[in-house]
């Protein structure tokens, strides 16, 4: 596989896969994670270690899962979601029911808050779709108050030979899935993306080069997830 192969698309087609997709998107996800999707975001969260009266952005929040999963550790948290795509916007909103929080159309790449003010940020596969992924780490820094945590949860190509090669006869099985469930193309854009992203040890360097200290990957599902953390 080369490494020069460039899935990347841009931030409008971005938003044009995900507001397609989104109505089938939470059945799809829990059905090509077999379900595990939830425990991994549950990881997430426990790890941003949100509480009661702080400031939370969920970058790419899609439909919210990360959202309502700071609000089950965090009642008392102030939680933001923010995404390009409208319609998983609007899915979020009918789920998020009495829940205080809200959800804004942006992009990572030109957040719309003031300097320093969140104790916490999380993002869920979402930094493996965005067009300059440099530029939205910055962004995150600026926004996050000193000493806030950087939590970047991730689909990541395993490292372990072994492990790829399970990997590689089950991955052939997901656009097949995703195409039964109404998404079309976009979950063929999914493994190949997947494939094309980073390997963790030059996302870590990422993170670090916009800023972040204490640096952190974690490796999840044999290396097929990641969670990344920094700290400002
Ligand atoms: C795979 S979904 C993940 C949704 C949710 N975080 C989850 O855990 O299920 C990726 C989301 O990232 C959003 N996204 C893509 N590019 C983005 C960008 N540049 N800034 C913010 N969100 C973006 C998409 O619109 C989509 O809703």
């Amino acid at each position: 596989m080369s490494r020069d192969r460039d899935t990347l698309i841009s931030a409008e087609q971005n938003r044009e896969m995900f507001d397609r997709i989104a109505k089938n998107y939470d059945a799809a996800n829990h059905a090509i994670s077999l379900g595990m999707d939830r425990s991994w975001r549950r990881k997430a969260i426990c790890l941003l270690n949100p509480f009661d009266g702080g400031r939370y952005l969920d970058i790419g929040t899609g439909t919210g899962d990360l959202v309502f999963e700071i609000l089950r550790l965090a009642p008392g948290a102030a939680v933001t979601g923010i995404d390009p795509a409208e319609q998983m916007l609007e899915l979020a909103q009918n789920k998020a029911g009495e829940f205080p929080v809200s959800f804004v159309v942006g992009d990572a790449m030109n957040l719309p808050n003031e300097n320093n003010t969140y104790d916490g940020i999380v993002s869920g596969f979402c930094f493996r779709n965005i067009e300059h992924r440099q530029k939205a780490l910055v962004e995150m820094l600026r926004v996050l108050k000193p000493g806030g945590k950087l939590v970047i949860l991730e689909s990541t190509y395993p490292q372990n030979g072994l492990v790829r090669f399970g990997y590689r006869l089950f991955t052939p099985l997901v656009p097949i899935i995703g195409k039964m469930m109404g998404g079309g193309s976009a979950y063929k854009y999914l493994i190949a993306s997947i494939e094309d992203f980073p390997a963790p040890d030059a996302v870590v360097e990422m993170v670090e080069t916009a800023g972040f200290e204490d640096v952190r990957h974690r490796p999840l599902a044999f290396g097929a997830i990641s969670i990344f953390s920094g700290r400002k």
